[in-house]
């Protein structure tokens, strides 16, 4: 049970998206608008993600979560396949004139991340890319925060449900960014996000907020019938006003180009909008996140700076073109509208 969720105006939940689009304007427009909004510690330092908090606090008085990646979910990367991967990429640093990052391993600064929101709790605290500690678990939820926890497939809702969080995020394969899979392998669901509804409801009774290809109202409501009890969008934000996307990545989700899965950027299976520096090195990337995450920093960096978008990760789901460019109040209600619209013309077709 959720009192957060129990709690919302709106069953619209404004996804995390770490690397810039969540902002605290973004996060605070969604929450303020009846929905709530999640800022990304993903990639932040403890300090600048004590600073989005506190900007978040200032704009809103409305409940907001934090998300945080899990460590450990990664395969460690083979050091043979990191220095080819390296290789590989020599040339596109060359052309682009920087010199490629440091492939080193680290966990995201996650335990101060978790000690900084015991210290000053927010509404929700959400994983992703796997399980969180228990002790960390019990820490948030003493602290008063809500925990809700990131799976893809029923196996991983049923190890969730016994840290007894207070709901799952069920992330389907359409989603963007990142997914949220516990083990990056051969292994890893590749569930669509009703068939992961249907069989995370019968693997567990917990709340259910569901996520992945959510772009319009009517597939909000289709998420409602399907048993979830709010939609977690995130694609459908990238370009909204208060949004912190980078210019590449605002243009190139507006078109209809296609998305893929693809390690090539970061080392762990993501979707995003294909371009050269995907389309060339995704059969070759490695597993290995967060090595392949920095060695490829300098690259997508000065991708954004020059708005060379093919050496952008240009994260996004399936449905990135019904994105809209709008205030993110305004895409929050009209999707809970549109929702209600289109389940009530639904019923209509079942009498
Ligand atoms: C640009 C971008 C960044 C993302 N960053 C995160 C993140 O930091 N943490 C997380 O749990 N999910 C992240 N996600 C995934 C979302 O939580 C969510 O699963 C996804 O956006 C839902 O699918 P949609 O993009 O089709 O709406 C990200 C998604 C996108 C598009």
């Amino acid at each position: 049970m959720s009192a957060i969720l129990d709690g919302l105006e709106l069953p619209i939940v404004g996804a995390p998206m770490a690397g810039g689009p969540s902002t605290p304007e973004l996060v605070a427009a969604v929450s303020g608008a009846g929905g709530i909004g999640f800022l990304g510690a993903g990639y932040r330092t403890v300090a600048a993600v004590g600073a989005d908090v506190a900007a978040t606090r200032a704009l809103t008085e409305r409940p907001f979560g934090v998300n945080v990646f899990t460590p450990g979910g990664g395969v460690r990367a083979d050091a043979g396949e990191l220095v080819a991967y390296a290789r590989r990429l020599a040339a596109e640093a060359a052309a682009a004139g920087v010199a490629l990052g440091e492939p080193r391993h680290d966990d995201d600064a996650f335990a101060g991340k978790v000690e900084a929101l015991v210290a000053d709790p927010v509404a929700v605290v959400s994983f992703t890319f796997g399980l969180p500690p228990r002790e960390a678990v019990d820490a948030l939820r003493r602290a008063g925060s809500e925990v809700w926890i990131t799976v893809t497939a029923p196996d991983e809702a049923r190890a969730a449900a016994r840290l007894a969080p207070d709901a799952l995020i069920v992330q389907g394969v359409e989603a963007g960014g990142h997914r949220g899979v516990f083990a990056d392998d051969e292994d890893a669901s590749d569930l669509t996000l009703l068939v992961a509804l249907q069989l995370v409801g019968e693997a567990t009774d917990l709340p259910l907020v569901a996520g992945g290809g959510l772009a319009t109202g009517a597939a909000v409501g289709a998420a409602l019938v399907a048993g979830a009890r709010a939609a977690q969008v995130g694609t459908a934000y990238l370009r909204a006003t208060e949004a912190g996307t980078s210019a590449a990545q605002k243009d190139a989700t507006a078109t209809d180009a296609p998305t893929r899965l693809t390690r090539a950027f970061s080392g762990r299976t993501a979707r995003g909008i294909v371009n050269r520096l995907l389309a060339d090195h995704t059969d070759a990337a490695p597993r290995g996140y967060p090595e392949v995450h920095h060695l490829t920093t300098p690259l997508r960096a000065h991708g954004r700076a020059s708005g060379d978008a093919d050496l952008v990760n240009l994260w996004a789901g399936q449905a990135h073109a019904l994105a809209r460019a709008e205030p993110a109040a305004e895409i929050t209600r009209r999707l809970a509208a549109e929702a209600r619209e289109a389940l009530e013309s639904a019923i209509r077709r079942l009498r």
